[in-house]
């Protein structure tokens, strides 16, 4: 392709340049430059723009108040964990990107819902890194179904495109969105000027159409979605997969939802025969051996709550400056409650390597989940265990403070169904028991964290 048909834009100031700088000459940043195909139809468009402007009998637009309902029937994915995360099923027309690391198992989660929804619907899988003869195959391992799911395996935009144009299908899927080619961009495939003309390309024809499109995007070194801003403007809802590869199971989040609530979780595991649901996921993340250093905290993720062990390990130094490593949890609130404690409790954890865990894999991100850090450290520290069947909850202030926690409802009925007896929350954290049955859980409340650590260690 000439290199006359592009120019290039940087993507913090705006700023054009007929050709590639890595800064930009205007604004001085680095790498923020972009090739941008100009073609013909962008012209005219802009050249109608002017010419009907100010012509107010041809407003498209409608009185909010006269426009009709439309109720929307969400296709389901075959998968209760999937229809949860993105709220309740797939929307018509809406356009979803599905991201993680390479190998996680995007390719057998969208090959295994795609079998499902064609059950009934038509649907597009658009393979664009395997060839059709290796998907059928990982096809025929995972299910057999009869079912209405067509398959391409085509790299070139133009010719996806056309498929979809022809075929207009309900739900297409595309695996994956960086190793689709525009040949009117110069650029590498998979860079951002590339994801960022096919995405497009593709939103445009999925609303016009009313396709749901399902696009693959892998996450770059850095642990982003390639492209992630131009990308999370334009679709609906983002979708992360997640897990440890070592593990089986594998999370899938709402990043972004526009049809949904954001931060939902969806849990599954990775079996010979393809993924499988986990729909009691606090078993997954709860085991119930106790020893010093093992605490246990109700997480709340997206509109469920979750049972989670955390596990802390305390141990004398031989840094000059001791170490400290979080997995799953904020290494800063880790640091907060470690000098919470030092200064109110009177530990002199500064000389002591302190490392903490969420069992599984999980993030905990919510400051709920404060009191069982400190719980977990302090037991490490005193070499003792914490009492059995009991959960802790609440966020510790930096005087020492408990705060109330949020949701604390849904978290005690999900302990008590997991057989817990007692619970150590803060003091006037208002339960609304409402219409919902009496908790038949043991309620400690306490004021601060001495007096949660006196409850819990005597
Ligand atoms: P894949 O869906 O190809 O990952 P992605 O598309 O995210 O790159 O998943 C590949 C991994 O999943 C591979 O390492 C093998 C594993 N796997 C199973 O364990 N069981 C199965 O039934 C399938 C199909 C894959
Ligand atoms: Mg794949």
């Amino acid at each position: 392709m000439s290199r006359s048909n592009s120019f290039y834009e940087c993507q913090s100031c705006g700023a054009q340049f007929p050709q590639y700088f890595g800064r930009c000459t205007n604004c001085g940043n680095w790498n923020s430059i972009i090739e941008i195909p100009s073609t013909k139809s962008r012209e005219k468009r802009n050249q109608n723009l002017y010419q009907t402007a100010n012509n107010s009998s041809k407003l498209r637009s409608e009185s909010i108040e006269k426009l009709q309902e439309q109720p929307i029937t969400r296709i389901r994915t075959g998968y209760q964990e999937f229809d949860r995360v993105l709220g309740d099923g797939l929307v018509p027309g809406s356009l979803v990107l599905v991201g993680g690391d390479p190998g996680i198992g995007k390719s057998t989660l969208l090959l295994q819902s795609a079998t499902a929804i064609a059950q009934e619907r038509s649907v597009l899988y658009v393979s664009a890194e395997e060839s059709a003869q290796q998907v059928r195959l990982r096809w025929q391992r995972l299910t057999q179904k009869k079912c209405n799911l067509r398959l391409l395996a085509e790299t070139n935009l133009d010719k996806v495109l056309e498929e979809l144009q022809n075929l207009s299908p309900e739900v297409a899927i595309i695996d994956s969105i960086q190793a689709l080619n525009d040949e009117n961009i110069s650029s590498a495939t998979g860079s951002i000027a590339q994801v960022r003309e096919c995405s497009s390309a593709l939103q445009k024809i999925a609303k016009n159409q009313g396709i749901s499109l399902i696009l693959v995007g892998h996450v770059t070194k850095e642990g982003m979605l390639a492209g992630p801003k131009v990308l999370e403007h334009l679709v609906d809802a983002v979708l992360t997969f997640e897990g440890d590869r070592f593990a089986s199971h594998r999370l899938l989040r709402a990043v972004k939802n526009r049809y949904g609530a954001t931060h939902e979780l969806g849990v599954f595991e990775m079996q010979g025969t393809g993924l499988k649901e986990v729909q009691n996921p606090s078993e997954l993340f709860l085991n119930n051996e106790s020893a010093p250093g093992v605490s246990t905290i109700v997480a709340y993720e997206g509109t469920r709550s979750l049972v989670v062990n955390l596990q802390a390990l305390v141990n004398t130094t031989t840094y000059a400056s001791p170490r400290r490593t979080a997995t799953g949890i904020n290494i800063n609130r880790l640091h907060q409650i470690l000098a919470v404690l030092e200064k109110h409790i009177g530990l002199a954890l500064s000389r002591y390597d302190c490392y903490i865990a969420v069992a599984g894999g999980l993030q905990v991100e919510e400051p709920a989940a404060d009191l069982g850090i400190a719980a977990a450290i302090l037991s490490s520290f005193k070499e003792t265990q914490l009492p059995e069947r009991t959960i802790f909850m609440g966020e510790v202030g930096l005087a020492g403070q408990l705060r109330p926690v949020t949701k604390i409802e849904q978290r005690l009925e999900e302990a008590e169904r997991l057989g817990f007896e007692r619970a150590i929350i803060p003091k006037n954290n208002t339960i609304s028991r409402g219409e919902s049955r009496e908790i038949n859980l043991e309620l400690i409340e306490v004021k601060n964290i001495s007096e949660a650590i006196l409850n819990a260690l005597g």
